[in-house]
């Protein structure tokens, strides 16, 4: 069997990045390069300060010094790309579809399409295309019926290798993946292609934890993995608001389930609501397959986490205004943190963008603070959520590079991403600084509340 010395990945977002680099940076052999349409993208890539790379995860910045370059490419000529590699992954973006059949569940595939024309137009000799991205199952049947257009006379094998990382823990979880999962055929050539995948990642991880299966089970493997994820923490919300409301403390119930080895502990922290670019997207996927296939039972019970993460949200914001007298009209808010969660500058769905909002609406000023998100991502991603314009916005949320002066003259302050930092603040000074009375929401439960209740806050957890 020959070895793979190209490859080529099409997407340099928060997968195809980090995957890649880490493909690199653990196999010299291998000519890796990531290319995207997205030139402000592949220039950030490329940058030489890697402060500036466009993802940011812990760890990234190391990887990145030593592969770049070296036999670590990125670029925005995907032709040249695809023509020379042997194994071309797919990491493109699978958003929730806003118009059409399907519109606010289905996955929008047009991107991978676009991949699958582009790799039949311009691939001339044999290739194996692996499915990165988070798929709908058979996908690659459509996949592979797009690439048996080239006029080309080439053999296209088709494989599924969903990733399985946690921002924030990318560059760890890749390192050291619980399981790489990989689908392909049952056929000859099938079985050849997924020999050739499983020898690049058996560069670093044993060969137990390489799981291989049939294509339509690593594809919904993907979707469910998530699914039980996001279930997890809606499960345990759900208890937080039955905590509020009889004196249990969701800490203490956690701890209490998580010691059995049935449930286990992970997974068990109640917050103010996940966010990220999957978990939601991949369950309403989820919920519509289901119900396409007239599986609507299964279809329900799976919308109903996606609804109790938008009632926790929710819940929290209208917790902020209730306890501020009815109102927050006129007041200043501060939010801490504005990333989906912490050591990532992604803010895709992030919790804090449906409370700022719902907070605007009822007439509150939003200051902000988060160490890696800038202004212009806060306020398009308000812009996005589309309920009011952009010079409104622009009013009504101000950031901040600086966590005392988002904190001066606060009416209430609300923890929204659980970053490390906000621990160590100087809470004596940001009490002195505040309305009164002062008030902290803390919607990851990150905070010392005895020490902040001993200075005088009077404080809000999750659940308790
Ligand atoms: N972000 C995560 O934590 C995560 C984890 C596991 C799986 N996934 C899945 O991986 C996929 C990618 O997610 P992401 O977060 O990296 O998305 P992303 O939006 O960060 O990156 C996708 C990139 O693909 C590029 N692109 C789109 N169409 C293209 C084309 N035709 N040619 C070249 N480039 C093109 C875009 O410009 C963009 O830079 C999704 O299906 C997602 O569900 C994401």
């Amino acid at each position: 069997m020959s070895k793979i010395s190209n490859i080529c990945c099409i997407g340099a977002g928060y997968v195809g990045g980090p995957t890649m680099a880490v493909i690199a940076l653990k196999c010299p052999d291998i000519k890796v390069t990531v290319v995207d349409i997205n030139q402000d993208r592949i220039n950030a890539w490329n940058e030489d300060n890697l402060d500036n790379l466009p993802v940011y995860e812990p760890g990234l910045n190391d990887v990145i010094k030593k592969a770049r370059g070296r036999n670590l490419f990125f670029s925005t000529n995907v032709d040249k790309a695809i023509d020379e590699a042997e194994i071309i992954f797919i990491a493109v973006n699978t958003p929730t579809k806003t118009y059409g059949e399907g519109k606010g569940q289905a996955a929008d595939l047009k991107y991978v399409e676009l991949c699958a024309r582009q790799i039949a137009k311009v691939a001339k000799s044999d290739k194996i295309v692996v499915e990165k991205s988070t798929l709908p199952v058979r996908t690659a049947e459509a996949v592979q019926t797009i690439l048996e257009t080239s006029s080309n006379s080439v053999h296209f094998e088709v494989l599924s290798n969903p990733e399985f990382l946690a921002e924030g823990t990318a560059i760890q979880d890749l390192f050291k993946s619980d399981r790489v999962l990989i689908g392909g055929e049952q056929t000859q050539k099938g079985k050849e292609a997924i020999e050739k995948l499983v020898a690049i990642y058996a560069n670093w991880i044993s060969k137990e934890k390489i799981y291989t299966t049939n294509i339509w089970s690593s594809e919904l493997s993907k979707l469910v993995a998530n699914a039980f994820l996001a279930q997890r923490i809606s499960s345990i919300n759900s208890i937080s608001a039955l905590c509020e409301a009889t004196e249990a403390n969701v800490n203490e119930v956690a701890t209490a389930i998580g010691m059995d080895s049935r449930i286990g502990s992970k997974f068990l922290k109640s917050s103010v609501g996940f966010g990220g670019s999957c978990f939601q997207k991949d369950i309403l996927n989820l919920v519509y397959i289901a119900k396409s296939l007239g599986l609507d039972e299964v279809s329900e019970y799976w919308l109903q986490v996606i609804k109790i993460n938008n009632y926790q949200k929710e819940r929290f914001a209208k917790k902020i205004m209730k306890s501020l007298y009815g109102t927050v009209s006129g007041k200043k808010i501060t939010l801490l943190g504005w990333a989906f969660k912490k050591d990532t500058n992604d803010t895709r769905e992030s919790a804090a963008i449906y409370i700022a909002d719902l907070l605007i609406e009822n007439g509150a000023d939003i200051f902000v603070y988060d160490p890696k998100v800038n202004k212009h991502q806060m306020l398009s991603d308000l812009d996005y959520l589309n309920s009011r314009s952009s010079a409104e916005n622009k009013n009504s949320l101000t950031y901040c590079d600086e966590p005392y002066i988002a904190c001066q003259d606060s009416h209430a302050i609300a923890v929204i991403t659980e970053w490390d930092e906000f621990k160590s603040f100087d809470w004596e000074r940001i009490y002195q600084s505040m309305m009164k009375p002062e008030k902290v929401f803390d919607g990851r439960n990150i905070l010392d509340v005895k020490s902040l209740e001993k200075i005088g806050f009077e404080v809000y957890s999750i659940g308790k």
